[in-house]
C-alpha cells in the first residue's frame, strides 16, 4: 500500500489507518485484547502502518494495547497519531461524561487544553505508546474554554522538543482551523465522513483542499452499519454505544441497508465485500487523505486492508452516488 503525505507535514501515513477506538472497550462493549493484538498484526502485514487512538478510548486502555504493539513491530515501523482534550486525571475544564478502562473504576472525564493538562497528557501518551515521540498530535474537538491560540502555543513547545512531530485537529470548524494556523501549520483535519454523513463536504474538505490540509475521514463503515451486517435483530453488548445513535435506528437503519442492496452487485462484480466497497469510495472521494477504520479481529481487519485492491470506473462510482442520493438520514 503506498504511503500518502498528510497535507504539508512531513509525514507520509496509509491511506488505511488503523482505527483504534473500539479496542479500548469502553462504549463499544468491551474488548479482547489479544484479538487486538491480531487485528494490528493483519493490518500491518497488509501494508497498515498508520494507528490512530487516544488516551480517552478506554481512558488509556487503548493507548497501551497499541504501544504493546508498536513494542512488538518497532517504532520505526510505524506512524502513530493520537490525540488530547478528554482528561480523567484533572478536575480543570468542562465535565464530559463518566467513564472507565475495562475492569476500571469509573473516573469524571473533563475536557481541558490548558498548558498543564496537554502536560501531563503527552508524557502519559509517550509512556503508555512505547515511544519517546508522536507522529501526529491532535486536539481532539474544540475547547469551549480555552482559546486555541494558548493551545498552539503549548502544541509549538512540544514540537520544538521533538515529542510531537506533526499537530492535526479534529472536528474543529473552518474558523478555529484558520485562527490555528495564524500560530502553527496544521498537517489535518480528523473529520467524520462516510457514504451516510458527508456534512464535511460543505465546508471543511473545500477549505483543506484549498490549504493543503490533510482530511483524515474518520467512522467510514458508520461503527460497521455500512458493512451491511446491522440488522433491526442486531443484538448489541452492554455498553456499546451505536444502538442510541440515529444511524442505528429506523427508519434509518432500514433506509442505509436497501442502499447497501442496491450497490452490493458493484462489490459483487469486483468479488469484494460491501464493506470493502465502502472503504474504497471513501478513500477516492476528492479531499480524502486517509480513512480511518475500526477493526476488532484479525479478520475484519484483514478484510479492510483489502479494501483497496481494486478499482472502481467512473461509471460504478456515478451509479452509487445516484443511488446515495436517494437516501434520506433522519435527525
Ligand atoms: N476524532 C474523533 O472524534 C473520532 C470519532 C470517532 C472515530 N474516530 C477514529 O476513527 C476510527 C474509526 O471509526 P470508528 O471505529 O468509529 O468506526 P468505523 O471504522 O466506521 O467502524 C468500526 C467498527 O465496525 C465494525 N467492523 C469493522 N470492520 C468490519 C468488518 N470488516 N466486518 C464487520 N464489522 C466490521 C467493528 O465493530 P463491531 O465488530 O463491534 O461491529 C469496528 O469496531 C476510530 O477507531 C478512531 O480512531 C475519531
Amino acid at each position: 500500500m503506498d504511503k500518502v503525505q498528510l497535507g504539508k507535514a512531513d509525514l507520509h501515513i496509509s491511506p488505511i489507518v488503523f482505527g483504534a477506538w473500539a479496542i479500548g472497550g469502553m462504549a463499544w462493549g468491551g474488548t479482547d485484547d489479544e484479538d487486538s493484538l491480531d487485528a494490528m498484526r493483519a493490518s500491518f502485514e497488509l501494508g497498515i502502518t498508520t494507528i490512530d487512538t487516544a488516551p480517552v478510548y478506554g481512558l488509556g486502555h487503548s493507548e497501551k494495547v497499541v504501544g504493546d504493539f508498536v513494542r512488538e513491530v518497532g517504532r520505526d515501523k510505524v506512524e502513530i497519531l493520537t490525540k488530547f482534550g478528554f482528561n480523567w486525571r484533572t478536575t480543570k475544564g468542562e465535565y464530559m461524561f463518566d467513564g472507565a478502562a475495562p475492569g476500571g473504576p469509573t473516573e469524571k472525564v473533563h475536557f481541558y487544553t490548558g498548558k498543564d493538562g496537554i502536560i501531563q497528557e503527552v508524557e502519559n501518551s509517550l509512556r503508555l505508546l512505547n515511544t519517546d515521540y508522536i507522529d501526529l498530535y491532535q486536539i481532539h474537538r474544540p475547547d469551549a474554554n480555552i482559546p486555541i491560540e494558548e493551545t498552539m502555543e503549548t502544541v509549538e513547545e512540544l514540537v520544538q522538543q521533538g515529542k510531537i512531530k506533526a499537530f492535526g485537529v479534529s472536528n474543529h470548524s473552518v474558523d478555529l482551523m484558520k485562527r490555528a494556523e495564524a500560530v502553527l501549520s496544521i498537517a489535518s483535519s480528523q473529520s467524520p465522513y462516510s457514504m451516510i454523513y458527508r456534512k464535511i463536504e460543505k465546508n471543511i474538505l473545500p477549505h483543506c483542499i484549498d490549504n493543503n490540509i490533510g482530511i483524515l475521514a474518520y467512522s467510514p463503515l458508520q461503527r460497521g452499519l455500512l458493512t451491511g451486517k446491522i440488522t433491526a435483530d442486531y443484538k448489541f453488548k452492554e455498553d456499546d454505544h451505536r444502538p442510541t445513535t440515529k444511524w442505528f435506528k429506523e427508519p434509518n437503519l432500514s433506509r442505509t441497508n436497501t442502499f447497501l442492496q442496491r450497490i452490493k452487485p458493484i462489490a459483487d462484480d469486483h468479488g469484494a465485500t460491501l464493506g470493502q466497497l465502502v472503504i474504497n469510495w471513501t478513500i477516492q472521494r476528492s479531499g480524502i487523505t486517509a480513512a480511518l477504520v475500526g477493526a476488532r479481529n484479525r479478520e475484519q481487519a484483514t478484510e479492510n486492508a483489502k479494501s483497496l485492491d481494486f478499482s472502481l470506473s467512473g461509471g460504478e462510482i456515478q451509479k452509487i452516488n445516484a443511488e446515495l442520493d436517494k437516501v434520506i438520514i433522519e435527525g
